[in-house]
């Protein structure tokens, strides 16, 4: 049973919506960017940041009141958390289980590091970055990311 299950419990859970679970520690607030979750909508949004897990050490947690992660949605999530489970509660009970898959392009949701890229600046064009097993690569600059991923594109 987890620790969060007993008298350690840090987070709340939830009725009905999504817990993006054994997210690395650090990496919350970039799955919130990446699922543009900015706190100007009505969403209920709890984040856990460094809470303790029986798995690994720290980790951090983002639950998502009434909302259903789409699958599209979880391949994107997979590339800045590939270790991250994915669960759907439906009635206060984890009803499904998504896996996180790799997809092989992300299209418009992380933006280009380079500064001279075509993408980073203002041109109608949404970035395009093809995942590479060790990071991904800028369809238009080339330029290449890993370990660090570049920074989330404004959800405005
Ligand atoms: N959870 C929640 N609200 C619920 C049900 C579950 O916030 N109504 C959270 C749990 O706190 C946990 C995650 O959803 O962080 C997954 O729940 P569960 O599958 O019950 O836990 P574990 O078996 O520990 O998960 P795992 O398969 O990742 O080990
Ligand atoms: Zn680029």
């Amino acid at each position: 049973m987890s620790n969060e299950d007993d008298q350690h419990l840090q987070v709340s859970k939830i009725q009905d919506g999504t817990v993006i679970d054994h997210i690395r520690a650090g990496q919350a607030l970039k799955v919130l960017g990446i699922l543009g979750i900015d706190g100007t909508n009505d969403e209920q949004v709890t984040v856990g940041m460094n809470v303790s897990s029986d798995r690994h050490g720290r980790k951090d947690i983002v639950k998502i009141e009434g909302r259903e992660l789409s699958q599209d949605e979880v391949d994107v999530l997979s590339v800045i958390a590939p270790n991250a489970t994915i669960n759907i509660v439906r009635n206060y009970e984890v009803a499904e289980k998504r896996r996180v898959d790799r997809p092989e392009v992300v299209e418009g949701v992380l933006s280009c590091p380079n500064p001279n890229c075509i993408t980073a600046n203002d041109e109608p064009v949404s970035s395009r970055f093809e995942v590479l097993d060790d990071g991904m690569r800028c369809r238009y600059c080339e330029q290449i990311v890993s370990e660090d991923i570049p920074s989330l594109i404004d959800p405005e």
